[in-house]
Formats: structure tokens, C-alpha cells, sequence
């Protein structure tokens, strides 16, 4: 079960199955957890409201059949933010130009997804994708989930069924949660699909690499809600510098290991993550904060 808010990006990493294969990974959702607050709220907030100011055409989207999705989407967000402390009166701004996600999205630190059970599987039909971790948002307009994941290898095999079930099974009481990890360099909270297949920054040394990189998760929720069906999908991020997520020794050995055990065709798609990820095995191992016993280790 996640710890009550703040959480840091280490707090969510688990071990990973071996043999490699992508897993569903899901757990219950505490209700209290579904939305996460904290001190960057404000400064988020800005940016995320400069982004869509700036870049709405790559960010938000929305079909005629959401709006009833996302008129209860915009109910349960309130209600839950006004529990929060500090946060007893917030409102929606319904300025006249927004669409009803995007003015959800102004006042969350979470980017939106909005899914609809269509015949030809869960289609993605409004949202509002402001940070996303090195993914193209437009591409996945009007999609269905394993449209979606077109370039994820191996998602045919190990989570194209299970997900689509799931997704059918998904109860408005059972929501779950699970997360994702990438290594960067770059802090910004927006990272384009680019980053993903960029060199590693020629400056980047064994010396360097704990306080120059990033552990950024993507803590995930997914909930039906009950008088629409839609499923709401949020994403929210987590950053922490690899010096400060070494402090949590557990998590950092397991993260090594299950990034260094990644087969061939995933280190491609996770290329970037992928040389981040050795560059920091030769810092840990360097230091002693690792032993090649710990990185073996199943
Ligand atoms: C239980 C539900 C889900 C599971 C198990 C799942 C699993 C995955 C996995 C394993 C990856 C590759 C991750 C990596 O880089 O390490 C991925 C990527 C991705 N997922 Fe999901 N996912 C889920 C739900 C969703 C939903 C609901 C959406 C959006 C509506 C979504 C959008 C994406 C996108 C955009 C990517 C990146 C694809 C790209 O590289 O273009 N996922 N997902």
C-alpha cells in the first residue's frame, strides 16, 4: 500500500519479475491517493498553465461522447482537492474558450486521459497530456489502448490481453494504481518523444552522474466512474536526483538490477533510460553504495 502523500519517486520502486516481461503491476488505490498535492503545486501549476497556453493543439483533446465523462470527472476532482488542506475552496475556472478537461487539468498536478469502452476496444476520447515522459500526446488522440502502445515491443505479448480485460473489469470501488521509471538528465517536467533516443550528454561522467540525473516516475492511477463508465487514467510525476534515491538502498538495487536485466528490444525503447542506467551502475559500484553481489542478486 503507498504511504500517504508526499511520496518521493524512490517510495515506488518494486521488484520486477524474472525472467523480463512487462507486467500489469497494478494495486489498490487508497481513495486519499488518487490525486497528489504538494508543494510544487503552485509553481506546476504555472507551467502547466503556460504550457497549454502556449502548446493546447499537442496537449489537449476531446471528442463530442466525453463530455459527460468529463463533466463527472470534474465533480470528483473537486470534491477530493477540497479535502486537502489549504485547498477547502478551490474552483474549476470555466473560462469560456476551455473545454471542460482542460480546465480540470488547470488545477491538478496530474495529466488527464479519459477512456471509452468502444467495439474496437478502449479508445482514448479526451485528454489532457501537459508533461508527458518522452511520448508523442497527439499520436494517441482518438486511439484504443493497443494503438497506444504501438511502439512499446513486446506489448502484444504479455499486455494486450490482460490489459483489455482488465480495463472491462474495472470497478468504480476497486480503483488501482501502478508506475513507471525513466532516467534523464533533463529536470523540465515536459519531455518530448526526442529525449528518448538521445545521446547521452557528452558531459556526463562516473563523477557526475548521481547529481546530473534524474529518477523520474510516473505514478499512474486508473478509476471508472460510476455514472459514465468512462475510465479516468491519470499520470502524475516524480522526480528525485539518483544521488538522493541512493539514500533508499532497497529501491536503488532493485531499480539497477531490473534495468540492467532489460532484454535487447526493450533497451532500445528505453534507450536513453538504458545508458543512464549504466553510467550509474559504474558510479554505484565505484562508490561501494553496490556490489556486483546486490546487482545479481534475484
Ligand atoms: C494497467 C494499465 C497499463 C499498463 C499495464 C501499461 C503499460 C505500459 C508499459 C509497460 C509501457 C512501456 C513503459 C516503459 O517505458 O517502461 C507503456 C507505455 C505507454 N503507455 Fe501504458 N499502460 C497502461 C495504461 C495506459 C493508459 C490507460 C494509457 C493512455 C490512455 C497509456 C499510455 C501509454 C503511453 C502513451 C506509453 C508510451 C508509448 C510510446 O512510447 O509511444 N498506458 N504502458
Amino acid at each position: 500500500m503507498l504511504k500517504q502523500t508526499p511520496v518521493c519517486a524512490a517510495d515506488l520502486i518494486s521488484p520486477e519479475p524474472q525472467p523480463f516481461k512487462w507486467r500489469m503491476g497494478v494495486k489498490p488505490l487508497d481513495n486519499n491517493n488518487w490525486l497528489l498535492v504538494d508543494q510544487y503545486r503552485d509553481a506546476d501549476l504555472k507551467e502547466i498553465g503556460r504550457l497549454i497556453d502556449t502548446q493546447r493543439d499537442e496537449i489537449i483533446y476531446s471528442e463530442p461522447s466525453a463530455q459527460a465523462g468529463c463533466e463527472e470527472l470534474s465533480g470528483e476532482v473537486l470534491r477530493h482537492l477540497r479535502q486537502k488542506p489549504d485547498l477547502e475552496n478551490v474552483t474549476i475556472n470555466q473560462h469560456n474558450d476551455y473545454t471542460p478537461i482542460e480546465a480540470i487539468r488547470r488545477i491538478v498536478q496530474e495529466d488527464l486521459c479519459l477512456l471509452e469502452r468502444r467495439p474496437e476496444g478502449w479508445t482514448m476520447t479526451a485528454c489532457a497530456v501537459a508533461i508527458p515522459t518522452q511520448w508523442d500526446v497527439p499520436s494517441k488522440y482518438g486511439k484504443t489502448l493497443d494503438a497506444i502502445h504501438g511502439p512499446v515491443p513486446r506489448y502484444d505479448t504479455d499486455l494486450s490481453q490482460p490489459m483489455g480485460t482488465f480495463f472491462d473489469r474495472l470497478r468504480p470501488e476497486a480503483p488501482v494504481w501502478r508506475a513507471n521509471r525513466t532516467l534523464t538528465d533533463d529536470p523540465s517536467l515536459r519531455l518530448m518523444p526526442q529525449r528518448r533516443h538521445q545521446p547521452m550528454n557528452e558531459d556526463l561522467t562516473v563523477a557526475n552522474v548521481a547529481d546530473r540525473v534524474w529518477l523520474r516516475v510516473e505514478y499512474q492511477t486508473l478509476r471508472r466512474l460510476p455514472e459514465s463508465g468512462v475510465i479516468v487514467f491519470t499520470i502524475r510525476i516524480l522526480r528525485q536526483k539518483i544521488s538522493s534515491v541512493a539514500d533508499y538502498p532497497q529501491a536503488f538495487g532493485e531499480l539497477l538490477r531490473s534495468l540492467m536485466r532489460m532484454p535487447s528490444d526493450v533497451r532500445g525503447y528505453k534507450d536513453s533510460t538504458w545508458r543512464h542506467a549504466r553510467l550509474i551502475q559504474e558510479w554505484a559500484l565505484s562508490t561501494g553504495q553496490l556490489t556486483d553481489q546486490t546487482l545479481t542478486e534475484s
